[in-house]
């Protein structure tokens, strides 16, 4: 759904908000915060409200403390404003609910009605399940035998990963979830998505001149796409432990930014016509054939003891709920190979870890050199381009040209012309999960994961857990706070490349033209 009303000009459809998890981390860090940012920029219009479900029991009252808790901690806006807060808390009510017993939802029915004639709404409804995934299944079979499913306006299922463990029990859950609701009914999170940056990409491909044309294997020389952390597995390495880097980030957000840097342009910007050549990219993926294949071009790691800012750091294996002898990586790195007419030859080298030196999100497009002329024959000065798209936590991009040092003879002077758009005063960027909830409210399904995205997607990544389900000799340790296996560095170098150093730690001898970094 494309529409000519401006973005910061449009209000959601009028709905109820289910938040399935209300007690939970999510609920608190992000779906609090963003439903106070939507509300504050006038985005959610005044017939809404908003139904915490957990199992807890908790009052009217209470909730609506613990969102403007939530709001005080985690939100880019202040909820100062008494009367606007007071307004805006109205529109949260809390039921305490057994999700495994109908007749919870039934009265949950009953409360829906109610909230309709309340805020005159028009029977819109929106099931945000913040739960586990072997929930979803039961919720959405008891949303639909307890009634919840018969008003009449819209009804949208948002969901978050893990979208399965694997291929097949993707299908299942995909199953389950169809028995109740239609494909285009299902909004499926990946909150990289929702990223500015990550929308920033296809702008910054499709809008310039610069950069469309030169976009392919003939002047590109490798891509690297590096989502490194700084946290271990904090509280959740119940979860953790079970999934692991491959499932937690690779399967998901990385394959996610990939498709974005790599697929075509779509013939319309609608939302299917882009997840049409999402799906293309990930089908064009060289898939690894052997386990040896697998071991040649893929790195799985572990952090050990090390330190961080003079800071010691326990391993992985002494971290809360983990078992002591985990083989779980958290630190996944592959060379990957996008099969098509454009990059035929150019790899994709993709890596993400936790308890490494800096949390940063980037992609780096490294372009291939000049030919070799009499002027710069082979000199050494003269580096390659590079486009660096900065996603999180600084915002922005640049690129890294050469020219002449003033006064040489034609010495070589590299110089990165920065726009770095988080530094510029007056940007507050919207969170993902702000824009995540404004789309899904009002039926912008662009950035969310269609079922036949993650289908592929487990495609690509069962056969690396089968390989590595057949020996585990290939876990490599790395230090905590250390950029992880020298195993990845490897790959690298055999294609005669280097990680470029991420959040422009360059080499010295770069100029940097930037108005405004701090
Ligand atoms: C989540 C993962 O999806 O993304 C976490 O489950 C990870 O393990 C997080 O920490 C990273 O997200 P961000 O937005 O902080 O880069």
């Amino acid at each position: 759904m494309t529409s000519n009303v401006k973005l910061e000009q449009q209000t959601a459809e009028g709905a109820v908000y289910y938040l399935f998890g209300a007690t939970g981390d999510l609920a608190k860090r992000k779906l609090f915060p963003a439903l106070f940012s939507l509300y504050k920029e006038g985005k959610l219009a005044d017939n809404f409200a908003v139904v915490g479900l957990a199992r807890r029991p908790r009052t009217n009252d209470q909730f609506r403390t613990d969102v403007y808790e939530s709001i005080v901690e985690f939100c880019r806006y202040k909820a100062d404003d008494a009367a606007l807060w007071n307004k805006f808390a109205e529109h949260f009510v809390y039921m305490s609910l057994d999700i495994n017993n109908v007749d919870g939802f039934r009265e949950l029915d009953n409360l829906s009605s109610e909230l309709d004639k309340k805020f005159d709404i028009p029977g819109n409804r929106l099931f945000y399940l913040a739960l586990a995934p072997e929930l979803f299944g039961p919720v959405s079979f008891n949303l639909r035998d307890g009634g919840l499913l018969n008003s009449q306006g819209w009804k949208r299922l948002v969901i978050e990963k893990p979208f399965g463990y694997d291929l097949e029990s993707a299908r299942e859950l995909n199953a389950q979830l169809s028995q109740v609701f239609k494909e285009e009914e299902i909004y499926r999170i990946d909150h990289y998505l929702g990223k500015e940056m990550v929308q920033n990409i296809e702008v910054i491909r499709f809008a310039n001149a610069f950069f469309e044309p030169l976009w392919n294997n003939k002047h590109i020389a490798n891509v690297q796409i590096t989502l490194s952390e700084t946290v271990g597995v904090e509280d959740r390495g119940g979860y953790y432990d079970k999934s692991g880097a491959l499932r937690d980030m690779m399967q998901n957000h990385m394959l996610q930014m990939l498709t974005m840097i790599a697929m075509e342009p779509p013939s319309r910007l609608q939302p299917e016509d882009i997840r049409d050549e999402k799906v293309k990219v990930l089908r064009s993926l060289r898939p690894y054939k052997s386990s040896d294949d697998v071991r040649r071009n893929v790195v799985r790691g572990q952090y050990s003891e090390g330190s961080l800012n003079n800071k010691t750091l326990v391993g992985y294996r002494q971290e809360e709920s983990v078992n002591p002898e985990s083989v779980t990586e958290t630190y996944f790195g592959a060379r990957v190979f996008v099969d098509n007419f454009r990059w035929a030859g150019v790899p994709f080298y993709i890596r993400t870890g936790k308890r490494m030196p800096v949390k940063t999100t980037e992609v780096v497009v490294e372009f291939k050199n000049v030919p070799e002329n009499v002027l710069f024959g082979s000199r050494e000065d003269v580096g390659p381009n590079l486009l660096v798209i900065r996603v999180n936590p600084m915002e922005g991009i640049y690129i890294k040209i050469n020219a002449k040092r003033p006064g040489s003879d034609n010495d070589v002077q590299p110089v990165a012309m920065e726009f770095c758009q988080s530094c510029q005063v007056g940007i507050n960027t919207p969170e993902a999960y702000e824009r995540l909830i404004f789309d899904a409210a009002r039926g912008e399904s662009t950035r969310f994961t269609r079922w036949d995205e993650v289908a592929q997607a487990w495609t690509f990544v069962d056969p690396i857990a089968k390989a590595w389900n057949e020996s585990k000799e290939d876990l490599a340790f790395y230090s905590a706070g250390s950029w992880g296996p020298k195993e990845m560095n490897d790959i690298l170098e055999q294609d005669g490349f280097h990680w470029w150093p991420v959040n422009g730690q360059e080499e010295d001898n770069v100029i940097w033209i930037s108005g405004n970094r701090k």
